[in-house]
């Protein structure tokens, strides 16, 4: 049961005295695409990540610029995690503080039936899995080992335990690194510092405004008319939310890569138009700078470099802005 309004820790404004988990960010997005070999080429040589390594038995791979483990990462779409799904979002990732923190969260949710998809034991991180009110997948996980560079390279073939959380004695250290160094893939076309953000275009705004406040444990730091944008203590923008409607389905929209300068951006913007790269939109918002390109499945990605990061500011803008600026 994932029927978040019957809670009864739920008060009337449908806030919960405690929220279930409380990440810290978003950590990574992962992917279902068509050909692993192909996008990972384009998630290195044009988006700029490093890959970290390899998951050939389900077309697995992972890139990162140092942020965490991985920023971005991917099942291929014909293998036994991508389930012959289309190309699209397979989850969102958000970083806990400690592996003692998704054991408790797990297990008062558990003992409210709140159900989860799977748990995971990843090597260097522990992972559970729910659903958001559209079936967005949604991972909650813990590094359990620091050096997570060295610990998962090349190609990875060791099998997963079974594994659950409060298995094995739960880490209690912080195993994220709080101020990464940061690499930078200098052959690349675009020079992304992290993934930091995801837009969802959501069925019903409140229910999901619910679910990800109440069972995620983000904060609403915006809430405009029509969308909604949350973040973890980290306090960053991570999730917008956009209200559905007749002309809008509810769907993963875009994935945005946060660049270190405006000046950086354009450069590399000129340089993929003059490979005959299409830049989808360009935006150049008071509160953003920000170009879309597709990847090689026709996924969106917004590189951006943000101009206003007061959350006040981000109240007023159209349904129309948030989808492209947020
Ligand atoms: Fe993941």
């Amino acid at each position: 049961m994932t029927n978040i309004s019957s809670e009864k820790e739920t008060d009337v404004q449908g806030t919960v005295s405690e929220p279930y988990f409380r990440p810290r960010r978003l950590g990574h997005v992962n992917l279902i695409v068509n050909d692993t070999n192909a996008s990972m080429d384009f998630y290195s040589r044009i988006a700029g990540f490093e890959e970290v390594y390899r998951v050939p038995a389900i077309g697995g791979g992972f890139l990162s610029n140092g942020n965490t483990h991985h920023d971005v990462g991917m099942v291929q779409s014909s293998g036994p995690s991508g389930k012959g799904r289309k190309p699209g979002l397979n989850h969102l990732a958000f970083e806990l503080e400690t592996e003692v923190d998704l054991v408790r969260g797990y297990d008062r949710s558990v003992a409210r039936s709140l159900e989860f998809e799977r748990t995971l034991d990843h090597d260097i991180a522990h992972s559970a899995y729910c659903a958001d009110p559209d079936g967005v997948s949604c991972e909650l996980y813990a590094d359990v080992v620091k050096e997570w560079r060295t610990a998962r390279t090349g190609e990875v073939t060791k099998p997963k335990p079974v594994w659950w959380p409060g298995k094995t004695e739960p880490v209690s250290e912080k195993n994220y690194h709080a101020d990464p160094e940061i690499r930078r893939v200098a052959d690349a076309v675009f020079h992304p510092v992290r993934t930091k953000h995801a837009t969802l275009v959501v069925s019903d705004l409140d229910q999901s405004l619910r679910f990800y406040t109440t069972r995620i444990g983000l904060d609403a730091l915006v809430r405009g008319q029509g969308y909604a944008i949350l973040g973890g203590s980290c306090g960053e923008m991570n999730i917008t939310l956009i209200q559905a409607d007749e002309g809008r389905q509810a769907c993963y929209h875009h994935v945005g890569f946060e660049v270190a300068s405006e000046e950086e951006l354009r450069e590399s913007i000129s340089k993929w138009t003059a490979q005959g790269g299409a830049v989808l939109r360009t935006v150049d918002h008071p509160l953003r700078f920000a170009a879309f390109i597709e990847d090689v499945d026709g996924l969106l990605l917004q590189f951006f470099f943000d101009r206003e990061t007061g959350h006040e500011a981000w109240r007023k803008l159209s349904v129309e802005e948030a989808l492209w600026v947020a």
